[in-house]
């Protein structure tokens, strides 16, 4: 029986933390505020962006949203990009992905100003990232790192297999543990004999987008297994990329879906805004 690695607890412990630290910044002057964008009206983004406003008040973060129609100009989201870049009361910028496809993602992510990029991905930030020297991290990546860190899980010369590349998670999440001297491999839809690897990996993070893609075959005994995945099963139900029933027996901890790495990226989000807005007034 594998322990519970709950998300929701380490992330309440963790906007206990940052609300603190907003009530400080408040009474030296300094409020924290955060530019949500979001374009069309995909609903699994609407709630996204919804939680991460919510988690915002729970703080004392001021958010504003900025609910564009899917019909929005590149010129027009990138002027607003722009007039946000400029907002003195504007700390960090996030920019609800994915956009409608005929936004060009990767010019969006350029405009905004790296010192307002919480999300980390502007490629100043990849950057620093991958050298090991950074203000902000990646949202998911960190998240789950902060929960591990709250487990006491040892990531030294551990191997750590990462299934997916993505820029938004699989990418940086290698980085993160590599960085904790983690041995590390990343794994993708082109993968030989991707079993061979993750019955190799003492902790697995899933990051696919396929629901129940890990079964407790590709698992190896005690592991720690960590799942990205926000996913549909066929009764339209939430699950994740893990199959937990199957797995949950055979390693040593497990996240689940709903209720693990999700809330953990909201609390890493606060935190970067937080330290967004302590480098804009020079307390950083
Ligand atoms: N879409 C899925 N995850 C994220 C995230 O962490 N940040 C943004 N901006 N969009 C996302």
């Amino acid at each position: 029986m594998a322990k519970i690695l709950d998300g929701k607890a380490v992330s309440a412990h963790v906007r206990e933390q940052v609300k603190a630290e907003v009530e400080a910044l408040a009474k030296q002057g300094v409020p924290v505020g955060l530019a949500v964008i979001i374009v069309g009206d995909d609903p699994a983004s609407r709630t996204y962006v919804n939680n991460k406003k919510k988690a915002c008040a729970a703080a004392g973060i001021r958010s504003e949203e900025y609910a564009l129609p899917a019909e929005t100009t590149q010129e027009e989201l990138l002027a607003l990009v722009e007039t946000l870049n400029k907002k003195p009361a504007v700390n960090g910028i996030l920019c609800q992905l994915p956009l409608p496809a005929h936004l060009d993602e990767k010019a969006v992510i350029a405009a905004i100003a790296p010192e307002k990029d919480v999300d980390a991905f502007h490629a100043v930030n990849v950057g620093h990232i991958m050298i090991g020297d950074y203000a902000f991290l990646p949202c998911t990546p960190a998240g789950i790192m902060e929960m591990l860190r709250y487990y006491d899980i040892d990531i030294a010369g551990k191997n750590c297999v990462v299934i997916g590349r993505s820029n938004i998670v699989g990418k940086p999440m290698a980085m993160l543990l590599l960085q904790q001297n983690g041995t590390v491999t990343i794994c993708h839809s082109k993968t030989r004999d991707l079993a061979a690897h993750t019955r190799n990996a003492d902790i697995l993070v899933a990051a696919v987008g396929i629901p129940h893609f890990v079964t407790a075959d590709m698992v190896k005994a005690g592991a720690v297994v960590i799942d990205v995945g926000m996913d549909r099963d066929e009764n339209g139900k939430l699950c994740g990329d893990v199959d937990f029933a199957g797995v949950e027996p055979k390693a040593s901890y497990i996240t689940p879906v709903p209720g693990g790495v999700g809330p953990m990226t909201i609390a890493t989000l606060l935190k970067n805004t937080v330290t967004a807005a302590k480098q804009q007034n020079g307390l950083l």
